[in-house]
């Protein structure tokens, strides 16, 4: 495995800067391996040593988070009679043992799709008292209708009497048949009952976002990165859906149809 700078391994993990790290490197607040080390541009082997950090282990023995952009076709499951699993897209070098997704996303549908070995985690984000927003971008078969926005907001009763919490929702500009929707719970195909349940139905399903955590442009269909650990607190931080909006570039929309 590659070395790389002890800073550069802290950073990436905590809040601290580099001049910070170096500070507290010279006061023996890190240790690697157990071993005080005193300067801060030491090259050490990230995948292998442990890292202290005033006494706060934050390396090797902590768990691992991929974020997936999942494609169509691949089952959320750790059952390899499922058919096609997600866990098979995860690269070789990032593969490590426990791994299973933290939620999931049907057969067809696409998007950000947590994989971690972390159960503690996923349980406080699945959790039904957890309310995460989640928002998908949705090709509909008939054009959106202003009045969803309402109804979205008012409990809609899906068609098994079931009830759902208030959702925001809004149309995608220049685009009557695409719609972003804000969930802050995951009941079995709710998209798609929701906007059934309005005498629409959803053609394609893609989640851009899991509290703060954004699905990035770069992630191509298929693709996994791995999540550094600040990222992966910006799961509980809450993002204004409208601020969503207005930050959202296009690209997912428009490649929405061809995908
Ligand atoms: N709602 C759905 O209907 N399907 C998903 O995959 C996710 C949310």
């Amino acid at each position: 495995m590659a070395q790389i700078r002890l800073d550069k391994f802290i950073s990436e993990r905590t809040e601290y800067t580099r001049s910070r790290i170096k500070q507290l490197a010279a006061s023996g607040d890190i240790k690697v391996g157990g071993k005080v080390i005193k300067k801060s541009d030491t090259k050490i082997d990230p995948e292998n040593d442990s890292v202290e950090v005033c006494g706060e282990i934050i390396g090797k023995d902590k768990h691992r988070y991929i974020l997936l952009n999942k494609p169509r076709d691949y089952v959320c499951s750790t059952n390899d009679n499922d058919g096609k699993n997600v866990l098979e897209l995860v690269p070789p070098e990032l593969r490590t043992k426990g791994l299973f997704p933290a939620g999931r996303l049907d057969k067809d549908s696409l998007g950000a799709l947590l994989i971690t070995d972390d159960g503690e985690l996923a349980h406080r984000m699945l959790s039904p008292k957890s309310h995460i927003p989640k928002i998908y971008i949705v090709q509909l078969a008939r054009p959106f209708e202003d009045k969803y926005v309402d109804i979205f907001k008012n409990e809609l009763q899906l068609s098994n009497g079931e009830t759902c919490m208030p959702a925001n929702v809004k149309s995608v500009e220049n685009s009557e048949y695409q719609a972003f929707i804000e969930l802050y719970e995951g009941k079995y195909h709710q998209v798609k009952r929701m906007f059934a349940a309005v005498g629409n139905h959803v053609d394609v399903l893609m989640r851009l976002s899991l509290g703060s955590l954004v699905l990035p442009e770069k992630l191509a269909i298929g693709e996994c990165m791995e999540l550094l650990h600040k990222d992966v607190e910006n799961l509980f931080a809450e993002r204004e859906f409208n601020a969503f909006l207005s930050s959202f570039s296009g690209f997912f929309s428009a490649n929405l149809i061809n995908i």
